[in-house]
């Protein structure tokens, strides 16, 4: 089947692109002596999070408890949520995932870590606990090495202490590392051993290696790529394997095009850039506006007619995931196969 047979707008991911993405990603980890735990709330897919674990990754990581579920069902059994579980609905379902699978979640205050340690008690299950540490980003996370360590030292019983976790802002990975070194100098002076130490993000994955004491890396992106990280010079367009089809509907001048995808497919998500996407098939096309069925590519010449069918590198390919049921997995232009999106929309 030619992707010319799909109803657009849809979501094509080229599975060669995205095996050559994770196993680029696993080989450099391998080199560099850390574990890999990629980050599936880019493409949701349990057969995408498999590929990663066959080619070496530790386990995987998910923002949300849902999603973690989706992959536990699958079988996935070696999960960091790297989220604060807040509220006893969220509780009672880490205690149920706790029992089926190697489970590790994040805590960056008091009140976090007594739920934990309150539903360990409570539903005598066992699982590991980071503690966030704000190295820069501006999120989570506790503000100071010291303040990790005095969290630390609450847990107890079934919820056990194994590490820090950060998600850096891009482009501070020595920020981050200096965050790091201290507060592996305060565990240590204090005698607790500090077992994981976990960082995260795409657009720094190259440089995790310069982080002393970092002992594995939780790239999300990676497996698609898209033109956020081509800006930020972490891939080429070349490696960006996740594209939204869309077909010209509409030209109401030579200098304006009108394709039917507009925010519910492209998203509208601009993360500092100019357009909503890539067009390769024309590259002086800039994605100007988006309604939310309807996507304006403006150019001085060379745009294309109506009926014309173009491939889009989104701007940011983890939220256009979370809008589609299912993918298309494409090799060039041949369409392999149709695959849902199982953890979609599992935002709690
Ligand atoms: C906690 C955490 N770790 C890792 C990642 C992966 O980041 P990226 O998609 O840039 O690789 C994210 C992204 O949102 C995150 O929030």
């Amino acid at each position: 089947m030619h992707i010319d047979t799909l109803s657009t707008p849809c979501v094509l991911v080229d599975i060669d692109r995205v095996k050559a993405n994770i196993g680029r990603a696993q080989t450099y980890a391998n080199t560099h002596g850390f574990a890999l735990r990629p980050h599936i709330k880019t493409h949701k897919i349990p057969a995408f999070a498999r590929l990663q674990v066959e080619a070496g990754a530790r386990g995987i990581t998910c923002q949300k408890l849902g999603e973690a579920e989706v992959m536990a069902d699958a079988g996935l059994d070696d999960i960091l949520i790297s989220y604060n579980l807040v509220g006893i609905d969220k509780l009672t379902r880490l205690a149920a995932l706790a029992r089926r699978v190697r489970l590790t979640v994040a805590a960056d205050s008091p009140y976090t870590v007594a739920g934990y340690n309150d539903i360990a008690r409570a539903a005598d299950v066992s699982f590991d606990v980071l503690i966030e540490c704000d190295t820069g980003g501006g999120r989570c996370g506790v503000q100071t090495p010291e303040d990790a360590l005095t969290l630390a030292a609450t847990l107890g019983g079934g919820a056990r202490f194994a590490g820090l976790m950060t998600y850096p802002a891009a482009g501070k990975t020595a920020e981050m590392a200096a965050w790091i070194d201290r507060a592996l100098a305060v565990f240590s002076a204090a005698s607790v051993p500090v077992g994981t130490v976990s960082a995260g993000g795409t657009p720094d994955l190259w440089r995790a290696h310069t982080t002393p004491g970092l002992t594995e890396y939780r790239p999300g992106t990676y497996v698609y790529m898209d033109r956020s990280q081509v800006a930020a010079g972490a891939a080429t367009m070349a490696d960006c394997a996740l594209t939204v089809l869309a077909t010209v509907v509409s030209k109401p001048r030579p200098d304006r095009a009108i394709i039917d995808a507009g925010t519910k497919s492209l998203t509208s998500d601009l993360l500092g850039m100019e357009g909503f996407g890539h067009v390769p098939a024309c590259p002086q096309a800039i994605v100007s506006g988006l309604s939310e069925e309807h996507g304006i590519l403006r150019a001085e010449h060379g745009l294309p007619e109506i009926g014309a069918r173009l491939r889009i590198v989104p701007n940011h390919a983890c939220v256009v995931s979370n809008m589609f049921d299912h993918v298309y997995l494409v090799s060039g232009d041949r369409v392999l196969d149709c695959i849902p999106v199982a953890a979609r929309g599992r935002v709690s």
